[in-house]
């Protein structure tokens, strides 16, 4: 069975973050086992002080895991270190995680001959849209 993984923060959970997961299940024409990694709350403060997060790491990690199209997950810091700690047959990514951390990840798993999969995101949706729509109705 092909073990395939994401990553992200999925604060805010919302309908895009549930379409990539469903997705995902149904991109690959057999059986596989999805481990969502879920970026950490401390990790995530550190090189964004100013940013909120609603639901603790472990919060995050307890609803994704309850999904029926999610077989695990776990909490990770730092993807271009934690993608070489684990074992995997494919990486799907979002068109936006490219930022230099996921650069560094993608040439591991192009050295690694891992595969990497891109699908696209759900339109008109974002952690942070719903937190400058709350931030508007606060004013
Ligand atoms: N995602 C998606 N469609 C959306 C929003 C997110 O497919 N509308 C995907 C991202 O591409 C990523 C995963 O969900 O693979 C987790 O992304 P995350 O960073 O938690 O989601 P965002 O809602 O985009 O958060 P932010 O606005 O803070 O970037």
């Amino acid at each position: 069975m092909k073990k395939v993984i994401t990553y992200g923060v999925f604060d805010f959970f919302h309908f895009g973050h549930l379409r990539l997961l469903k997705n995902i299940k149904t991109y690959f024409n057999e059986d596989i086992f999805l481990t969502v990694f879920v970026q950490d709350s401390d990790y995530i403060l550190k090189y964004k002080p100013n940013t909120t997060i609603l639901y603790s790491t472990q919060d995050r990690i307890e609803m994704i895991k309850e999904l029926r199209c999610v077989d695990d997950a776990q909490v990770y810091k730092i993807v271009s270190e934690h993608i070489k700690t684990i074992d995997f047959d494919v990486w799907v990514k979002g068109p936006d995680q490219n930022h230099s951390g996921f650069k560094i990840a993608e040439q591991y798993c192009v050295s690694n001959n891992k595969e990497i999969v891109i699908l696209p995101r759900t339109k008109l949706i974002s952690s942070t849209y719903i937190k400058e729509l709350l931030k508007s109705l606060k004013k």
